[in-house]
């Protein structure tokens, strides 16, 4: 990835805004932190910015953003926070980083954490942009199907003149549908002095970067205009825009994972995480949800209604229907699990059956093990968590509920129907359950004794 650095030899500084209210989502959290496909818009953002190669990242987070330093530290450990005390636009919350600003970047990338669907490739051509054209700035245009809420492009032929916010355009500027994406390149020698010229002469009284463009017009420094597609800077402000994103990545991702080699029998109606991964030949039912931390090796099937996280499935394993795998479920070669099988922090070696009807958890289940319908491993007593452990080839009777900690040999049976709280030996035989007691005729007699 810094090959990408060497190749052009400037330095790249990117700036990422994450202080804003987000009032429009209605929520107790901050709206960077609303997840899409497993991960949260401020990390979408992170983990592309570091694809892209970028040599630095400075956030601004708010004052009150108390989580966000640890998500922020999970994606990019080496990444800088700056406070921005006083919620007063873009372009204040970009002079937060000052310090970072004034360091001789070549390139800065300003970057919303709200518009998380951009891509590496366009952080990219926008530094390549920049540097090509020698201007003080580069923004990204994009032509609107519903432009409410985005700031216009005002053109006069292909020069930008100005952006102009919603809320401070008049009739004819509201008409335009040319867009502006929000983020932006600066150049790393001119930014700061621009930004400092930048007033709050506007409807809410807020420092824009997108004021950027009329100051430097005023200087006679040029800005470009970079077209990108609409959906790579949908900007997300309320729930709705969140569905919309979610849409988006999900069907990059189904497009990636068919792409590699997975069969998606109804792509629309599965769930992916950005971090899922597939081996070839696997074929995936309709409405299967994939948690984050999920790898399936080759030629797995999974049925239909199948949920699955932190997991690992191995070789031509099939799952489901309706199977639950949940976090340290760890499935080698050719398992089966069916449906209402629920499997959590339980490793299953090659081969075994888990069938119908049961729940496997903190347990080892061993090679070709046969776990009968309705099995039960009671892992919990209200405090502690315990382990069952299974050997190879054993065979556990329907209906049985294994307390742990509680250990059965290789090749044990467990009879059907039996409450297992003490450890079985190997090739044994454990039956824990009442005899079956048989009296003659008592049905009859019952009977005659009611019906007169
Ligand atoms: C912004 C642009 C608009 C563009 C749109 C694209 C400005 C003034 N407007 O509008 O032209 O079409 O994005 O999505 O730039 N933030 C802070 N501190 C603040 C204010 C905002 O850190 O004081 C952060 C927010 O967390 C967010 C980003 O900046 O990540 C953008 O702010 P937001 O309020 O969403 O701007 P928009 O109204 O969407
Ligand atoms: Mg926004």
């Amino acid at each position: 990835m810094t090959e990408r650095t060497a190749e052009t030899g400037r330095r790249c500084l990117a700036v990422v805004l994450a202080a804003g209210l987000g009032s429009r989502m209605k929520s107790a959290h901050p709206k960077v932190l609303h997840n899409l496909a497993g991960r949260s818009m401020l990390a979408h953002v992170l983990a592309t910015l570091a694809e892209a190669g970028v040599d630095d990242v400075v956030v601004v987070i708010g004052p009150d953003h108390e989580s966000m330093p640890r998500e922020i530290a999970a994606i990019s450990p080496h990444a800088r926070i700056a406070i921005q005390h006083e919620r007063l636009g873009t372009a204040h919350a970009v002079l937060a980083a000052r310090d970072s600003l004034a360091q001789g970047y070549d390139d800065l990338l300003v970057v919303f954490a709200d518009t998380p669907l951009i891509r590496a490739e366009t952080f990219l051509a926008m530094r390549s942009a920049l540097a090509e054209m020698n201007i003080a700035a580069l923004v990204l245009g994009f032509e609107a199907q519903e432009p409410s809420g985005y700031g216009r492009l005002l053109m006069d032929g292909d020069r930008l003149i100005a952006i102009r916010e919603e809320r401070d355009a008049n009739d004819e500027e509201r008409a335009v549908t040319f867009c502006n994406g929000g983020l932006m390149a600066l150049a790393g020698d001119r930014a700061l002095p621009l930004l400092e010229k930048i007033g709050k002469a506007n409807e809410q009284g807020e420092y824009y970067l997108t004021d950027i463009v009329a100051v430097a017009r005023a200087e006679g420094q040029d800005i470009g205009v970079l077209m990108v597609p609409e959906e790579e800077v949908m900007g997300v402000n309320d729930r709705i825009q969140l569905a919309r994103a979610e849409n988006v990545l999900q069907r990059r991702l189904r497009d990636q994972a068919m792409r590699a080699g997975v069969t998606l029998i109804d792509p629309d109606s599965v769930t992916l995480s950005f971090d899922t991964r597939f081996g070839r030949d696997v074929v995936i039912d309709p409405f299967v949800i994939f948690g984050p931390g999920v790898s399936i090796g080759e030629s797995v099937r999974i049925k239909g209604f199948s949920h699955l996280e932190q997991t690992e499935v191995g070789p031509r394993a099939i799952i489901g229907p309706f199977a639950r795998l949940r976090p340290g479920a760890e499935l080698e070669g050719d398992v089966h699990i069916g449906n209402f099988v629920e499997v959590k922090n339980a490793k299953v070696k090659a081969g075994a059956k888990i069938n119908h009807l049961t729940y496997i958890g903190d347990a080892d289940i061993g090679a070709g093990t046969n776990i009968g319908a309705g099995t039960i491993t009671c892992n919990y007593d209200g405090f502690g968590k315990f382990r069952t452990e299974i050997g190879a080839g054993a065979f556990i009777g329907s209906h049985t509920a294994l307390v742990a900690p509680v250990k059965i040999g290789d090749g044990a049976y467990v009879g059907t129907g039996s409450v297992i709280t003490q450890d079985v030996s190997e090739d044994a035989l454990a039956l824990a359950r009442g005899r079956q007691v048989e009296k003659p005729g008592w049905a009859k007699t019952f009977r005659d004794k009611h019906i007169k």
